[in-house]
């Protein structure tokens, strides 16, 4: 990993775009060789919430269940629906990057993969022609991680703090990829809350036909984790959803405690291309004014 050149990265690179996702076995390396590696590889760029960051090295998003003499070390059950990570920001950073550190003794680990390209292919024409030339809104409030600090905050507050901190944003309900100039749906079931200029009504009404269609064993690929992968995967062609049990019974605190120890790096970066070939004519556009 350390003696990596350039050309490997880029024929990496080329890989990723091709593939979707790729995976590096039998990785050990360091979390600072970690940080190095995604830098050459993109643009790192730490998460929003420092409560997510790594002590040593904020570029890495820590989420676990593990405790360290009593203290949660990152933020546990993240990921477990449908989502593109970041979609909600503005400039979502397009490339992730996951290392797992700890991984379950006995059950398996997995994340699983849509490829929104082959969801894109395979829509019905009724469908895509509801979507065609307009925004999906995308946020994260739904999917907020509620803080020690955060206690004696009502519902209502939270949510108001977290649209002020991280407003609600739109982007193209279909992307066109800068590099393979493949078509996309760029929607997820849990960061996209509505589409622009349409009533609420019709908005859940297409979204839920659109995920109902997407999220189906057609489209649905799994991982199964090992020590030692390092995945990297395009958040504009894939929707994730990590394969942890959901804990929806009376007894959730029960079944989160019950929870195998799991322990995943991320990093999430740009790379060398806006979100969409369409956002690429406007740079040079404006290059050129
Ligand atoms: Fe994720």
């Amino acid at each position: 990993m350390k003696n990596i050149s350039d050309a490997e990265i880029s024929s990496l690179q080329n890989e990723l775009y091709k593939n979707r996702i790729i995976i590096l076995k039998n990785q050990d390396i360091s979390d600072e060789a970690y940080c190095n590696f995604a830098t050459r590889f993109g643009t790192p760029i730490p998460y929003l919430q420092e409560n997510y960051h790594h002590p040593k090295f904020p570029l890495i998003f820590v989420s676990s269940n593990v405790k360290k003499d009593g203290k949660q070390i990152g933020v546990p059950r993240t990921g477990g629906y449908w989502h593109s990570d970041t979609s909600f920001e503005k400039e979502p950073k397009v490339l992730t990057m996951l290392l797992p550190k700890v991984l379950p003794a006995t059950a398996k680990r997995t994340t699983k993969f849509i490829d929104m390209n082959a969801v894109y292919k395979a829509l019905p024409k009724n469908l895509l022609k509801e979507i065609e030339g307009e925004e999906f809104i995308h946020s994260g409030r739904w999917k907020y991680k509620i803080r020690p600090e955060d206690a004696g905050i009502d519902i209502s507050e939270m949510l108001e703090m977290i649209d002020f901190y991280a407003p609600p944003v739109s982007h193209p309900a279909i992307l066109e990829h800068p590099y393979t100039k493949e078509k996309i749906v760029y929607g997820t079931r849990g960061f996209t809350i509505g589409i622009k200029n349409k009533t609420l009504d019709d908005s859940q009404r297409i979204l839920t036909e659109i995920f109902d269609f997407a999220e189906t064993d057609q489209f649905i690929k799994e991982v199964t984790w090992s020590l030692g992968d390092l995945i990297i995967w395009d958040n504009r062609f894939l929707a994730h959803c990590s394969g942890r049990k959901k804990a929806i019974t009376e007894n959730i605190h029960e079944d989160v405690k019950k929870e195998e120890e799991t322990m995943m790096y991320r990093i999430t970066l740009k790379d060398a291309f806006p979100l969409c070939a369409s956002q690429l004519h406007e740079n040079v556009n404006a290059l050129q004014n």
